[in-house]
């Protein structure tokens, strides 16, 4: 797959469904490099990879530092970095750590969680030559703010809310909007609402495409499978199996081998 540009991802609105997965390190991002249009290196890395229990706790250092490792692993492939949670409390703040993932890291672009509210920090990101992404609907930043997860665009006046929000998000220059955790009929409003390509989380298939998260997906990640992940490969059995395996080949002295000394 060729690698993805600001122009190409416009010209894909109807045409191409879009395909992106979160990465968090070099060795995965190396596998999935020229397979899917984008990966994203989600915050969601705080609680799949660092084992936190939500994403609130991560900072600039350690996105900069996965940034580096997947645009190393993957480098024909369009990257965004995710803003973490207090690091674009204005626009400032914004500028100035979105300037640090350009300078440290090979990112495309980065992603910014809210709508409407947001808008004045999209529009200050885009005019000072940031690449960015929104994302609205379900805000996992937005967990302890909102009590919980909860799925959004439930009723006429959210749905309305949430395409405003796209449009004021789309307004203000970000080239492409994920949509998380909303219900299908709102994100299909969403995307016929915007010229920009809406990329699908938990919104069901009418969006321009879909994003999911690399763990999940690839079954590594146990403590809790959302509705909407499909599940390709049961990564954690087929892990614990071989780990099991080698421990017994250890201990009957079945490794190593004579193949396998000097
Ligand atoms: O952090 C993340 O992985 C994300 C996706 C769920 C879209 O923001």
């Amino acid at each position: 797959m060729q690698k993805q540009t600001i122009t190409s991802i416009q010209k894909a609105k109807g045409i191409k469904k879009l395909t992106m997965i979160t990465a968090y390190d070099s060795l995965f991002a190396k596998l999935f490099d020229e397979e899917v249009d984008f990966i994203l290196v989600g915050d969601s890395l705080n609680m799949s990879f660092a084992g936190q229990k939500d994403t609130l706790s991560i900072g600039m250092d350690q996105m900069l530092y996965h940034t580096k490792a997947v645009c190393t692993g993957a480098p024909n492939t369009f990257i965004i970095c995710d803003m973490p949670f207090g690091t674009y409390i204005n626009e400032i703040t914004a500028l100035k750590n979105a300037i640090s993932v350009y300078n440290k890291t090979k990112a495309d672009a980065v992603k910014i969680e809210g709508g409407a509210e947001k808008a004045n920090i999209i529009k200050y990101l885009t005019q000072n030559s940031i690449a960015v992404v929104g994302h609205i609907g379900l805000l996992p930043q937005n967990v302890r703010a909102d009590g919980g997860y909860k799925i959004k665009g439930k009723d006429k006046e959210n749905i309305e809310k949430l395409i405003k929000d796209a449009k004021a998000v789309e307004q203000a220059g970000a080239f492409m909007l994920v949509v998380e955790g909303v219900k299908s009929e709102a994100a299909k409003a969403i995307t016929n609402a915007v010229n920009i390509p809406v990329i699908g989380i938990g919104a069901g298939v009418d969006t321009d495409g879909q994003v999911l998260v690399w763990s999940d997906m690839l079954g590594f990640f146990e403590d809790f499978k959302p509705k909407f992940v499909r599940q390709y490969l049961d990564g954690a059995t087929l892990v614990k199996n071989s780990v099991k395996q080698y421990v017994q080949d250890v201990q009957n002295k079945n490794f190593p081998s004579k193949k396998e000394i000097y």
